[in-house]
């Protein structure tokens, strides 16, 4: 079985547990993927999902650096049975797990059978989660994509700069060349107006459109803010540090949109809010396919 494979099956096993995998990647690196990846899962916690984020990047695991949590196990350690999968996950009292890849998966091509059925056994019982982030590397590689294939739904994070919009384009175009079908949002991050976000999004989609014939979605835009890096700084997200930042509304308009729901009412407990909630998180699951 190739990666590829694994992972497909690793997303089946997700798929019965109806968690809900997405994958966020770029063409070009440093756009915002892991800062959108953690503040995302943060925002998506705070609407009453259970989150898992997974650090695929095979470089720096910097979702750690983020957080200020320096992991001293990771998927390494699960498929040599040094540790198992539950003991590895960082639990944050935000609701948000976060599971250190590192380098792990990079090997997990080359795992002997035994080593990788211990490690998808282990993600069978990992359940509970409703949603998966995948925070992937930069660029189009066979990393990137063997995490984008499988995922259920893949956010292609740009900035407005010229450079990043058209290697966005170039990732988008080595997705669908591989998974014809393939949801497709982008998000476009670091905006000094949501008329440049519109603009650039438009930009992306339409090319996409023309040349491959595919329909990317417009997932939304967060503001280029100094809150962000301040966050960084202090090894905090930002959503958590400065919830009121315009970053962070970026954030919620766009955790809303991927729940497929619209924003509830500021304070809202249970009753109709939640009976919308259940059903839309069913309307999710339906339409979570591979
Ligand atoms: N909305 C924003 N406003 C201001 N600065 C931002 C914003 N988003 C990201 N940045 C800046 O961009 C930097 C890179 O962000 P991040 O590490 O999330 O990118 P990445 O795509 O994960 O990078 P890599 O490709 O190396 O994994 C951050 O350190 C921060 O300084
Ligand atoms: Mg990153």
């Amino acid at each position: 079985m190739d990666q590829a494979a694994v992972l497909r099956q690793l997303a089946r096993t997700e798929k019965q547990l109806t968690t809900k995998i997405i994958t966020i990647t770029s063409g070009k690196g440093g756009v915002g993927k892991t800062s959108v990846s953690v503040n995302l899962a943060l925002a998506l916690a705070a609407m009453g999902k259970k989150v898992l984020v997974f650090d695929a990047d095979l470089g720096l695991a910097n979702i750690n650096v983020l957080l200020g949590v320096i992991p001293k196990y990771n998927l390494y350690h699960v498929v040599k049975g040094i540790k198992t999968l539950e003991e590895i996950i960082i639990h944050t009292p935000e609701g948000v797990d976060i599971i250190a890849g590192a380098s792990g998966f990079s090997m997990l091509a080359n795992l002997p059978e035994k080593e990788r059925q211990n490690l998808l056994h282990a993600f069978d019982r990992l359940t509970g989660y409703d949603i998966m982030i995948l925070d992937t590397g930069a660029g189009v590689s066979s990393n990137v994509t063997s995490f984008t294939l499988p995922a259920h739904e893949v956010v292609v994070v740009t900035t407005p700069e010229p450079t990043a919009i058209t290697d966005a384009y170039g990732i988008i175009k080595a997705i669908i060349l591989e998974a014809p079908n393939k949801q497709i949002k982008l998000l476009v991050n670091r905006v000094s107006s949501s008329l440049e976000g519109k603009k650039v999004a438009e930009r992306v989609i339409n090319i996409s459109s023309q040349f491959l014939n595919v329909k990317v979605e417009n997932l939304g835009f967060i503001y280029e803010d100094e809150n962000v890096v301040r966050s960084i700084r202090r090894q905090k997200p930002y959503y958590l540090l400065y919830p009121k930042s315009k970053a962070s509304s970026c954030l919620n308009v766009v955790a809303a949109r991927l729940l497929n729901q619209e924003l509830p009412p500021a304070g809202e407990g249970g009753g109709l809010g939640q009976f919308f909630r259940k059903f839309f998180s069913l309307q999710n699951k339906n339409e979570a396919h591979l």
